[in-house]
Formats: structure tokens, sequence, C-alpha cells
């Protein structure tokens, strides 16, 4: 076992609403008290503020779910990293499948906008995964490489640690067909491998490495023991209270 602390991710994607968001933090608090693990919210921009009131007293930290890469300016609709920080924020999701495929986000915004969320103290949980093409193909190991090499461009070892990559296969989101336990652990291991060939077995030791894709709690703690994997990054099972506190436990 690693002495990496377990994060446990809920990204709730486009669901509940600013009061929706509150009163599910606000039960959800006395459920995850003795979880020894790191507890996140990804909630959307517009739940931000009313989530961090909610979470205040608790351990449960707020995440964003997508940023701009630049400080500012004339870009309609775009929300900063600056502005997330601001807010208490202190994670933010990079490069999701679903926004690499519905809202063209390629591996170089990717990497602009990891550089732009380090540089205003935002902590990066950068998404990386397979399609099912490519896992037929033989060509996940590949691919996820080119995904973490392209994604970390110009970023140092001491902001590296810092980082958390989500193993994400795009087969297993939402599907229900979750990846078995030493699936996930192949390519969260080939991830970790990657690391250290770019800054050093030492550097690759501390980042944290999750699983996502159909996590639930049947199957987050089988997938959580393996060597590689520091946690989940959990979509729909996040998004029912008793389900995601049986994740975050233990
Ligand atoms: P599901 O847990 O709903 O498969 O979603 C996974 C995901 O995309 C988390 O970011």
């Amino acid at each position: 076992m690693s002495n990496r602390k377990l994060i446990i991710a809920g990204n709730w994607k486009m669901n509940k609403t600013p009061a929706e968001a509150s009163s599910f933090i606000k039960e959800l608090k006395p459920l995850i008290k003795r979880s020894r693990n790191e507890v996140v919210c990804a909630v959307p921009f517009v739940d931000i503020q009313t989530s961090i009131t909610a979470a205040r007293g608790s351990r449960i930290k707020i995440a964003a779910q997508n940023m701009h890469f630049e400080e500012k300016g004339a870009y309609t609709g775009e929300v900063s990293g600056q502005m997330l920080k601001s807010m208490g924020v202190t994670y933010v999701i990079i490069g999701h499948s679903e926004r690499r495929e519905y809202f063209a986000e390629t591996n170089r915004t990717v990497n602009k906008k990891v550089i732009a969320a380090y540089k205003c103290g935002l902590k990066p949980i950068i998404c990386v995964g397979e399609s099912l093409a490519q896992r037929e193909a033989g060509l996940t190991a590949e691919h996820i490489r080119y995904q973490v090499k392209a994604a970390l461009v110009g970023v140092t070892a001491d902001q590296v640690k810092k980082a958390v990559i989500a193993y994400e296969p795009i087969w297993a989101i939402g599907t229900g067909r979750t990846a078995t336990a030493e699936q996930a652990q192949e390519v969260c291991h080939i991830i970790r491998m990657t690391i250290k060939e770019l800054y050093s077995k030492r550097v690759s030791s501390v980042v944290r490495i999750q699983y996502g894709g159909s996590v639930k709690a049947d199957n987050a703690h089988e997938l959580f023991s393996m060597e590689d994997i520091d946690g989940g990054l959990v979509g729909g099972a996040s998004l029912k209270l008793s389900e995601f506190a049986a994740i975050t436990a233990g």
C-alpha cells in the first residue's frame, strides 16, 4: 500500500441547482465525518458559492468542472481560474472526455488550462482515457502516454506533485460498464510510469491517480485497493447521497 491519501471526487456534471447543491452538501457533511479520505464535489459554476458556504466546517472541498486558460478578457461565457480561486475553489477538472468530445477541448487547450490553473493556485484534476475503438485496436497505452505528456508540457516537478490524474476510459463513462480493477490498475500504472519518465520516481510516487467510469459503492473499494489507484472520479453515483457517502468511506 502507498501512503498517498485517497481522493474521492464527485463530478456532478450539469446537475443540481444552487439550492439542491446546498442541501446535498449539508446532508453529506455528517456522513463523511469518519472518512480518512479527501472528499471533493465538482459542482456547476453557478453552484460554487452555495456549495462553499454549505461545506464550511467540514473537510469537503469544492472543485470546478472547467475553466478558461486566459486570465480575463473578451471571452463571452467563460470563467477564469482567478475567479474560481477567489471564491474558494480548490480543484478544477481539466480535459474531461465530455469536454474533449462536445466542446472541442484538445490536448493543447488542456495543457494551457493546466498551466493557467497552477498560475492562480488551483490544483488540476487532469482527465485522460481511451475510446473503445482505441482499446480494441491495442492503442490504449500509447494514447494514454500521449495525453499525459501533452497535458504536462511546461509543468514543473513541484507543480505536478499537486496534480491529480483521472483515468477515465470513455467506454466506461455512464455506461454501467466499469473497467475491472486489473484493467484500471494496468493503465494507472502506465500513467505513473509516464510521470516517472518525465520527472523522477520520487515525483511519480506522490502524484495521485484516480479511476473514473461507472464507479459505484459496490465496486469502489476493490478499485481503490489497487496499488496505483488513489481514489475515484465519480459521475452518476456522486449525485446520490448514500451511494456517494459509501464510496467515500474508509
Ligand atoms: P459515471 O460515474 O457516471 O460513469 O461518470 C464518470 C465520469 O465521467 C466522472 O467524471
